[in-house]
This record gives structure tokens, C-alpha cells and sequence, in this order.
């Protein structure tokens, strides 16, 4: 695998004749790489000749600054995920690459980005789409593969790929759980032991023939601090904090009794 540090030694490379005739797919990611990010790269790595992978954790899409210092960074131990993955390249662009603009221009988005978990984090999608677009046009991938854990993230990015004419085709991949069900999640890294046998009582819940009110009620009797409970899209979506940790996750209402 090879690792591409800064954004010009990137466009560079990708200009050459490497990527000539060649199909791309391409995963973003913010590192921290689980099973979850593993199916994504098992998947543009079967569909393309050559995958790529992105470790960027973005400052722009943390609208709470506790949970940016706390985000867990593992690199070691992700590089050798991707090598296992046999994952071609990985771009490792620092914050100054992504933002020669200092974060003056952004992409927003006026209606789907407000609701969900849009509506409980302000600028948390400007600052996806924004990084989003930015990744799409360094690397011009053919496909990029994004998981349904995050489903708002994923809508969201396919329509703005479309919007912005990037020519990268938005792929979704199903969610990955622990055995317990639990959506894997680089922030459940972050879980107390107590929380960590908690938390698979989400997927349960929204998994439950009970109305999206009594879940809330449900949630809250359990220990859990319950954000949204909403149903849209054909989806049942959730998100909660336990102590510390925010999780999300959702269903298709097709599995919901
Ligand atoms: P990150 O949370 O690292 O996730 C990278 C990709 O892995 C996303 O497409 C996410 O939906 C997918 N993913 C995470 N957990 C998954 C699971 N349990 N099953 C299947 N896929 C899963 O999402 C981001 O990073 C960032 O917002 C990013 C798109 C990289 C922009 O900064």
C-alpha cells in the first residue's frame, strides 16, 4: 500500500500513468478502522482495479470540540487493517491540505441536512459535505462507498455528488453490528463496560413493534439520554447518549413489526 501524505503529491499521482485504464473506488473514513470500514473496502476493493482509503479526522464536522479531542486515533494499527484489506493507496492529508481556504468556503444544504441528527448538530453536515466534495475531487473515483449505519450521511452525499456533477457514483453498504447487534462504531471504543452491555438495547428498541414515543420513553428508563426517534425515508432512524458517547443507528421500517 502506499501512503500519499500531502494533497499535491496526491494529484500528482493520481495524474500518472498508474491510474491510467484503471477503475477506482474509493473510502473515506476518519481511521479508527473497524469491520464496519472493512466491508467498505472489501467491496471497492472486489468492484474496482484499485481501492483507495482516506484517514481524515474532520475539525469541520465536530460542532462539539470535546468530542473532536476525544475522538479515538489508532493509525498503527489502521494501517495494517488497510494492509490487510489490500488496500492500494491511502491519502493522509493533514488539516492544512484540506483547508488551504481556512474553512471560508463550505457547501451547504437547505432541507434533508436540517432534520435528524442535522437538527441537534449545527454545521455537522455543512462541514461532511463540505470535506465530502473535497475528497471526491482529489481522488475522482469512479465509485465511493459509504456505510447505511450513517444513513442521513449517506443520502445526503449521493444527492450532492449528483448536485456537484462529480461523476463518482455513491454506493451504500449495509450496516455491520457485533454479535449483541450493536452498530459497530469507532466511538464504541469510547463505551464503559457498563455502557458497552447497555448499548445493543438501541437496535433492540428501534427494532421493537412499539411506537417511536414509548421507544423514547423505553430508552430513557434504561439509562439512555434519547435525541430523536423518527421515522423517514422508510427508515426508523435513533440517536442517543450513553454518558459520554452519542450513538446512532437505524432500521428499514420493512423490519419493524
Ligand atoms: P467514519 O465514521 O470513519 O465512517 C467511514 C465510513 O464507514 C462511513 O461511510 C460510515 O457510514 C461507514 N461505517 C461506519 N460504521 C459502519 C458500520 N457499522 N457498518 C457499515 N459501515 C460503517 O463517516 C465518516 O467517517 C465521515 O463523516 C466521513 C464520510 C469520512 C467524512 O469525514
Amino acid at each position: 500500500m502506499k501512503i500519499v501524505k500531502g494533497t499535491a503529491a496526491w494529484l500528482k499521482l493520481r495524474a500518472g500513468p498508474l491510474f491510467k485504464g484503471k477503475t477506482v473506488g474509493f473510502v473515506p473514513t476518519m481511521g479508527a478502522l473497524h469491520a464496519g470500514h472493512r466491508s467498505l473496502l472489501k467491496r471497492a476493493k472486489k468492484d474496482n482495479s484499485l481501492s483507495i482509503a482516506s484517514i481524515f479526522v474532520n475539525p469541520a464536522q465536530f460542532n462539539d470540540k470535546r468530542d473532536l479531542a476525544r475522538y479515538p486515533r489508532t493509525l498503527a494499527g489502521d494501517i495494517e487493517i488497510l494492509q490487510k484489506e489490500k488496500t492500494d493507496f491511502l491519502l493522509l492529508p493533514g488539516a492544512g491540505d484540506m483547508y488551504p481556504d481556512g474553512y471560508r468556503y463550505r457547501l451547504s444544504e437547505n432541507s434533508d441536512s436540517k432534520v435528524l441528527c442535522g437538527a441537534h448538530r449545527p454545521g455537522h453536515f455543512e462541514g461532511v459535505l463540505t470535506v465530502v466534495l473535497k475528497l471526491l475531487n482529489l481522488v475522482r473515483a469512479d465509485k465511493a462507498y459509504f456505510g447505511e449505519k450513517d444513513y442521513q450521511q449517506f443520502h445526503l452525499v449521493r444527492e450532492m455528488a449528483e448536485a456537484f456533477f462529480t461523476g463518482t457514483k455513491i454506493i451504500p453498504c449495509p450496516t455491520l453490528r457485533e454479535a449483541d447487534g450493536l452498530a459497530m462504531s469507532s466511538r464504541n471504543l469510547l463505551l464503559t463496560t457498563e455502557e458497552r452491555q447497555l448499548a445493543p438495547a438501541l437496535y433492540k428498541a428501534l427494532r421493537s413493534s412499539a411506537r417511536p414515543e414509548e421507544i423514547n420513553r423505553q430508552l430513557s428508563e434504561l439509562g439512555f439520554e434519547p435525541e430523536y426517534i423518527e421515522e423517514r425515508w422508510g427508515r426508523r432512524f435513533a440517536a442517543a447518549k450513553l454518558g459520554k458517547v452519542r450513538l446512532i443507528d437505524n432500521v428499514k421500517l420493512a423490519f419493524v413489526p
